[in-house]
């Protein structure tokens, strides 16, 4: 049996991290979980997120994961290392490899980044950035009403457009050559992003580097999955299995079964 990566996020958001473990790792299988009927976590209580992250990797282990990616900005400022400390198989997060890409691509030093309530409250990105490049210059906002966009699938269109520059207002006059999009789920709305911040601001998603990180380590271990047959992801998702089969499959350009999750009904694998 292939033991898959299982990947976790609050709702979609971590699809943006699976899109690039697909490209770049094409014969691992995955098993992703979306908690999308208790998205957003960005607001509420650490305890409450790392409760919450614990009873999803309780969950994922049950299909012998050979690694845990993190793709939630805010699960991984909050529970990265306790889960680490709780799991044998490799745990990965995305903080550390969307600030390592930041230091690669920025010339002047000056970094903005975005990210939840919870990821921007913690500090995280800063910590890594300093930990990583001391003396470089951080700007951080919070901007909570982009995740439930995302999650409706609301990428583009006018009402979408004014949420996103409303949100990006107090950064539109910092100096910065990039900006860090520190929650999984802003690369769905990258264009706007884009549009907004002006073509001298280069956008940072975590979600190549952390699958580079992915493979680093697969291979490092000798644990990379060979063979020619196409692997069979699974998918689940807590909340409208509906909405999450619409914006994986137009994301990741294939079809996609999404197995419905309840948190009342005991599982099995
Ligand atoms: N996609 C997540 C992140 O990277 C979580 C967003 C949320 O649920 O608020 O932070």
């Amino acid at each position: 049996m292939q033991q898959p990566i299982a990947i976790l996020d609050s709702g979609v958001g971590g699809l943006t991290v699976v899109k690039e473990v697909m490209r770049q790792l094409p014969q691992e299988k995955i098993v992703y979980f979306g908690d999308t009927a208790r998205a957003p976590y960005g607001s509420r209580p650490a305890v409450e997120i790392l409760l919450f992250t614990r009873q999803i990797v309780d969950y994922l282990v049950r299909f012998q994961p050979k690694m845990i990616v993190i793709a939630c900005n805010t699960a991984t400022a909050v529970a990265l290392d306790t889960i680490r400390s709780q799991v044998s198989v490799p745990v990965l997060g995305v903080i550390h490899p969307g600030a390592r890409a930041a230091i690669k691509t920025t010339r002047t030093g000056k970094v903005g980044v975005i990210g939840t309530l919870g990821t921007i409250r913690s500090g995280a990105y800063e910590h890594a950035l300093q930990s990583i490049s001391p003396g470089i210059e951080v700007v951080s906002t919070a901007c909570p009403l982009l995740v439930p966009l995302v999650e409706k699938g609301l990428f583009g269109g006018k009402d979408a457009r004014d949420v996103v520059e409303r949100s990006l207002a107090p950064l539109r006059e910092v100096p910065m050559d990039c900006l860090i999009l520190g929650c999984t789920h802003y690369p769905f709305l990258s264009e706007l992003i884009a549009e907004i911040m002006g073509p001298n601001v280069t956008l940072i998603s975590s979600a190549e580097e952390t699958a580079r990180e992915a493979s680093a380590i697969l291979g490092h271990r000798g644990l990379l999955a060979g063979g020619k047959e196409m692997p069979e992801h699974r998918f689940f998702c807590s909340g409208d299995p509906g909405m999450f089969q619409k914006i994986a499959e137009s994301w990741l350009h294939r079809n996609v079964h999404v197995t419905p999750f309840d948190w009342q009904i005991p599982h099995i694998v």
